[in-house]
């Protein structure tokens, strides 16, 4: 618990015992050639990651959710969007889809041969028909707050939930570069505005989020912030590291 260890994940979540982890959230290499991985044919890559998506789902318990977020493959000019090649993986290993939150964000390449891509997306799954989601934990507020109904039965009272409302499924977030507050050496950060509204919505205070992919921390500083306990796997002793100082600067704020 609260550890990120230095192991491949699949062996790491060979450790872990059945049923073990309350809510998964990640984003695995996406095989485009950052230095983090080595780029393979697209065959090679899917199958390992349904391999990855089988382990995540022997750890996670009933009633639990997996959070996987990705953007696209390209090659040669080709674009395939990983979250349609995967989605038949969580189907077939049992897991119920929820939602497929697109991340929209406005920077980024500039193409000339395509639309410039501006989003990414995070499919949801549940382990079971029943599962953990509190709504109100992560309410926006309401385009028109004091909005009443003006005629019928309600006549006169707020037509909008006070608490605000559902946020919906498309979220604009800056994504992590160059001059981001949040920016570490990391190629390929989460925004802590992304996690943070999964974990407050997928899990309750002290449940393990487990991030078999960690990278810079972002899912395990974002868990100690909401007091989740958390478990990662990183391959790189570097991005440990970042981790690692992200989760004292949080202990010395
Ligand atoms: C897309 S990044 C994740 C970034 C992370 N979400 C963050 O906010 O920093 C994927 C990470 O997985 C790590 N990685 C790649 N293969 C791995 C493996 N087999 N086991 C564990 N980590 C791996 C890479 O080193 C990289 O840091």
């Amino acid at each position: 618990m609260n550890t990120i260890e230095l192991m491949d994940c699949l062996i790491g979540m060979q450790h872990l015992q059945e049923e073990s982890v309350d809510l998964i959230i990640t984003s695995p290499p996406y095989n485009v050639g950052k230095s983090y991985e080595t780029k393979t044919d697209l065959d090679c890559y899917l199958s390992w990651q349904r391999e990855v998506i089988y382990a995540c789902e022997r750890v996670l318990r009933v009633g639990g959710s997996i959070v996987y977020q990705v953007g696209n493959y390209i090659n040669k000019g080709a674009v395939y969007p990983l979250d349609c090649m995967m989605f038949h993986y969580f189907l077939e290993c049992g897991l119920i889809p929820r939602n497929r939150i697109v991340w929209h964000f406005e920077h980024g390449l500039h193409c000339r041969n395509r639309f410039s891509g501006r989003h990414e997306t995070a499919l949801w799954f549940s382990k079971g028909e029943e599962y953990t989601f509190n709504l109100d934990s992560v309410r926006v507020p309401q385009k028109y707050p004091g909005k009443k109904h003006y005629k019928g039965p309600k006549k006169g009272q707020l037509s909008g939930n006070p608490l605000g409302k559902n946020p919906g499924d498309v979220w604009i977030i800056p994504n992590v570069k160059h001059n981001h507050p949040e920016k570490t050496e990391h190629e390929c950060q989460f925004p802590l505005d992304l996690i943070r509204p999964l974990i407050k919505a997928l899990s309750n205070p002290h449940e393990l989020v487990l991030d078999p992919f960690m990278g810079s921390g972002t899912v395990a500083v974002a868990a100690s912030e909401l007091s989740r306990c958390y478990i990662g796997f990183e391959l790189l002793g570097k991005n440990i590291q970042i981790a690692q100082q992200r989760l004292t600067a949080l202990n010395v704020e």
